[in-house]
């Protein structure tokens, strides 16, 4: 059966031209869904009020070159003290006194809802205490398509399921905590090379000669099923904002596809809030506007090539834009009108704080416009805002270390004897935590990959000072060593000890540093700083060896996996300013671990089978995603190949046993959706004047330097547009949040007993695998749940399976199907890990018996 996906106007532009001369752009103008109708109307009430230069003051943030505080949407006339906005999902960026969390990566591997939600919710009330409206966070694009992708650290998993589950959690819980989440980066955003054009290009030693950043191919089917997926949770959890990427898609600007950011996400998805670009990521004024951008970043051309501060492809240009008609002045309505939506529905018009604090300047007292140096003044209170969030910082790290080896109960610890403690990796780098610029190096323990999504540690507990403590209590002896290539001392050191720990790690980050030859994307999979060399020099002289591993993505551990003396094995990830206590609770045992691996690790990297592309192949390099759905495990499973550890593995210090299988067939009645029986108005405010002499510069004010203004130079000459595409209304605002609602409906609930057989409390994730047939992989994840239970007990596990889940992406009716309605069976699978699924069950096809 297929059923009915209310954006009807989907059909109308499909088109995918260069810049889309001679098509028809249709705009969605919301309407405000479900519980966003009041912010609507207090957004529309609100914008209405302006003028047009009030309203471009709302769409353009001031400029690189103007103040620390991004501000946009200063209206004095209304004593509108405007907006700010800053990264990132690890926290505040560019400030003190506020928290580093753990990266996506490991609220991933915990495969834990709440934590994903309280972490965030910390970030949220950080963010919100230092007086930033909106956080460029979560992350879920790069969804993980390479494992060498420099910023998958700061997403999940490209498994799109448990992506999307962390993704809504991660924005409903930064907006519980007063913040409006900005998801990032709007879509198939899969490695750093050659994401821009000058960045690459003027990487030195390289001398790439790129035209256009690289475009990212993709079918539809696969942009629904697999990149997009985790998008819908975001929609459906009420996310405020949509930061478009630095790549292209099909050949076009991610920032200026309507396809994309009209047709998907503002009409399929039924997006509510705005869409931003990314500092660079604005390649165009007009086509960007009508293409459904909503906010533009920084205000700067100049990432793009044209150099100077203080210009804009909007600001000025789009008060012309509207005033020569290329830009209809509805679309400006549209956007001021999202942009205030957000700002009502967060409540942030009431006891909202003042801005605090200046992204990226610690000093108290500065400029307020510092390229201009104009009005010196305290910029900085030094607001602690972190509150009691260590507490979930270190349960994040310690419920998502991954225990992959445990021979014999190595672990945990019981009062060892003499401890050798290995790497440089377990100790403090001799720089410090926020030594290098946005993290940019791999010195000391690594907490957190590099770029724009790290923020400065208040402090971090590395892990030769948290075993250290620990260790004390059982008059343990501690030796360590930190240099990685004193083979003589080590040896002599771990020759003494009863359990040698070495550590070791892998970095990665964003594509505009370089760290040792790694332009943000890895150049392998392997360890760093002699990683490999060291741990079989520590197991070559210490038969009970625990290695730890902190690093953003996979790695590989055929070197030394296999090896009889490395007896246990902990991976870490990146886990934040708490990272040594964390893993103390998990090596002494006060949390059994129940991380899963949220990826693949592979015996070699070919297994993957996609990759990151290092040359680029043309002028405009083209990234075609040929595998289509079959990224990681769904790879593996489909090509027969044997990974190391499979996707969803982690070991616990209990066992467990699954029994009892159950499936119900729920009510298969859809959720209908209202049809808006009233279309939209297209003018949503009253028409502005549009004589260009009302939008001059004041006399009031006097202009300060590099500092974007929406003002028009008086002798602008508002020039007739060349062909532009026509910008249309949507005249019926489509959809619910998160598309159809009939995709939410829970059509059938899995149960199963977990039993814990082993002598210790410990809590396990439960995987649900879906055999979908139809060309779709071997089996995907359908759903997790993670349960504490005490030895000796068991506890009942639920899943509910939504009519999304049990549904592929028809490309011809645009919509989504149930794969029961064409005949297929579909094989439920539940167990440990993809490929540990002891339970198996049938969901009939549709009029076939239920058994
Ligand atoms: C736009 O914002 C700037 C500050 O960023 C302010 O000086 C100016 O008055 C605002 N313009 C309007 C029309 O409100
Ligand atoms: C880059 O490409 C352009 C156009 O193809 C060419 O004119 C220029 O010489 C090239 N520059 C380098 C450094 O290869
Ligand atoms: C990209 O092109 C492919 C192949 O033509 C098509 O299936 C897909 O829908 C296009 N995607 C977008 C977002 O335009
Ligand atoms: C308008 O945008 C163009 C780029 O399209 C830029 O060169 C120009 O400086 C901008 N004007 C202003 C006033 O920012
Ligand atoms: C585990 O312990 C048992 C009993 O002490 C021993 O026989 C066995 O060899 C050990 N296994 C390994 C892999 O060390
Ligand atoms: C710091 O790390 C960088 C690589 O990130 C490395 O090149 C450098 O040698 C390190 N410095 C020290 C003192 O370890
Ligand atoms: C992998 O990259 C790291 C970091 O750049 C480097 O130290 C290491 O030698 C590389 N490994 C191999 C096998 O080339
Ligand atoms: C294991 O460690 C012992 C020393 O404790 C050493 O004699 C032996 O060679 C090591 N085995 C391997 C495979 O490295
Ligand atoms: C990418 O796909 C397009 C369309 O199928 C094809 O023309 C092009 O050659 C491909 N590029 C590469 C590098 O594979
Ligand atoms: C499903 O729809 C039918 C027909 O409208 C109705 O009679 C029935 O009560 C509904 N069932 C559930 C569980 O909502
Ligand atoms: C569209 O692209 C064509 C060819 O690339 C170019 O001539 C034209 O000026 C472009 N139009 C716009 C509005 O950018
Ligand atoms: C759990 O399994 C054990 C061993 O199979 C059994 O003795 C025990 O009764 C089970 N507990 C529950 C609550 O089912």
């Amino acid at each position: 059966m297929i059923f009915f996906v209310v954006s009807v106007f989907l059909l109308i532009a499909v088109a995918n031209a260069q810049n889309g001369t001679g098509e028809t752009y249709n705009n969605p103008i919301s309407s405000g869904f479900g519980n966003w109708s009041q912010a609507y109307e207090k957004a529309r009430a609100f914008v209405c009020q302006l003028t047009l230069t009030e309203k471009v003051n709302l769409t353009t943030q001031t400029g690189t070159g103007a103040t620390y505080g991004y501000e946009l949407g200063i209206i004095p006339r209304l004593g509108f003290r405007g907006l700010a906005l800053d990264d990132s999902p690890t926290g505040v960026r560019g400030t003190d006194y506020s928290s580093a969390y753990a990266a996506g990566l490991n609220l991933a591997m915990s495969w834990d809802r709440d934590l994903m939600f309280l972490q965030s919710y910390g970030n949220g009330a950080e963010h919100k205490a230092k007086g930033n409206n909106a956080a460029y966070a979560p992350v879920v694009g790069p969804l993980g398509r390479a494992p060498e992708g420099g910023r998958i650290w700061e997403s999940y998993s490209p498994d799109p399921y448990l992506s999307g589950v962390a993704f809504g959690q991660s924005i409903a819980g930064m907006q519980a905590g007063g913040t409006i989440a900005i998801g990032k980066h709007f879509v198939l955003y899969e490695q750093e090379h050659f994401r821009q054009v000058r960045e690459w290009n003027d990487y030195g030693i390289l001398s790439f000669n790129i035209t256009q950043p690289y475009s990212a191919n993709c079918d539809d089917r696969t942009l629904h099923e697999l990149y997009l997926w985790p998008w819908y949770d975001g929609v459906y959890n009420g996310m405020g904002g949509v930061m478009c990427s630095y790549n292209q898609v099909n050949n076009t600007q991610s920032c200026q596809n309507t396809r994309l950011l009209n047709d998907i996400l503002k009409g399929e998805m039924g997006f509510q809030g705005f869409i931003v670009s990314d500092d660079g990521s604005q390649h165009s004024g007009v086509l960007s506007a009508i293409a459904g951008m909503d906010m533009t970043i920084l205000g700067e051309t100049s990432p793009n090539g044209i150099d100077g501060l203080g210009i804009s492809f909007w600001g000025p240009n789009l008060t012309t834009s509207v005033l020569n008609g290329s830009v209809p002045e509805w679309r400006l309505d549209d956007m001021a009108t999202r942009i205030m939506a957000s700002f009502f529905y967060l409540g942030q018009d009431e006891n909202f704080p003042e801005l605090n604090f200046a992204q990226g300047y610690l000093p108290t007292f500065g400029y307020e416009y510092p390229t201009a140096k104009v009005d010196y003044t305290q910029v900085n209170e030094h607001v602690d805002v972190r509150d009691a969030h260590a507490q979930t910082i270190r349960a994040v790290g310690s419920n998502s270390i991954v225990l992959l080896k445990n021979v014999n109960e190595t672990l945990p610890l019981s009062a060892p004897r003499q401890m050798a403690v290995i790497g440089e990796d377990a100790g403090p780098s001799m720089y410090g935590p926020n030594g290098c610029s946005d993290r940019g190096c791999d010195n000391g323990t690594l907490a957190m990959g590099w770029g724009s999504g790290s923020t400065n540690f208040p402090y971090l507990v590395d892990p030769l000072s948290a075993i250290q403590a620990r260790a004390l209590q059982d008059r343990t002896v501690v030796q360590y060593v930190l240099n990685n290539y004193a083979s003589a001392t080590i040896a002599s050191v771990v020759q003494q000890a009863s359990v040698c720990l070495v550590f070791a790690n892998a970095d990665s980050g964003e594509g505009y540093i370089e760290v040792g030859g790694n332009y943000g994307d890895r150049n392998n999979l392997t360890l760093w700083l002699g990683g490999d060399t060291l741990i079989q020099e520590v197991a070559a002289n210490c038969s009970n060896t625990v290695v730890v591993i902190h690093a953003p993505g996979p790695i590989l551990m055929e070197d030394w996996i296999d090896n009889p003396n490395v007896t246990a094995v902990l991976f870490a990830g990146l886990p934040g300013q708490e990272s040594g206590n964390s893993l103390v609770d998990v090596l002494y045992g006060a949390v059994s671990p129940s991380g899963k691996l949220p990826w693949t690790i592979a015996k070699n990297r070919s297994d993957y089978g996609t990759d990151v592309l290092y040359q680029p192949n043309a002028p405009v390099p083209q990234l075609n995603f040929t595998e289509g759905l079959f990224i990681d495990y769904r790879h593996f499973d489909d090509a027969g190949i044997e990974p190391r550890f499979e996707f969803g593995f982690g070991l616990s210090y209990t066992s467990f046993q699954y029994q009892n299988l159950q499936i119900l067939a729920l009510s298969n009645n859809k959720t209908t959706l209202a049809m808006p029986t009233t279309t939209v108005n297209p003018s949503i405010c009253p028409s502005q004047s549009l004589n260009p002499s009302d939008y001059t510069f004041p006399a009031t004010i006097s202009s300060i330097t590099d500092y974007i203004y929406p003002y028009i130079e008086a002798n602008t000459s508002i020039y007739t547009p060349q062909a532009t595409p026509t910008p249309t209304i949507n005249a019926v605002a489509a959809g619910a949040q998160g598309g159809d609602p009939a995709l939410w409906d829970v059509l059938y609930r899995v149960q199963l007993q977990l039993n814990n057989t082993g002598s210790k409390a410990g809590q396990e994730v439960s995987q649900l695998y879906l055999e979908l047939g139809n060309d779709t992989p071997p089996r995907q994840l359908r759903g997790f749940n993670k349960t504490m239970v005490q030895p000796g007990e068991a506890q009942t596990v639920t899943f509910d399976l939504r009519r999304r889940d049990v549904s592929i992406w028809d490309i011809v009716s645009q919509s989504w199907v149930e794969v029961t309605s064409l005949g297929t069976d579909i094989g439920v699978l539940v167990g440990a890990s993809s490929r540990n699924l002891p339970l198996r069950g049938v969901i009939p096809a549709q009029g076939a018996p239920y058994v």
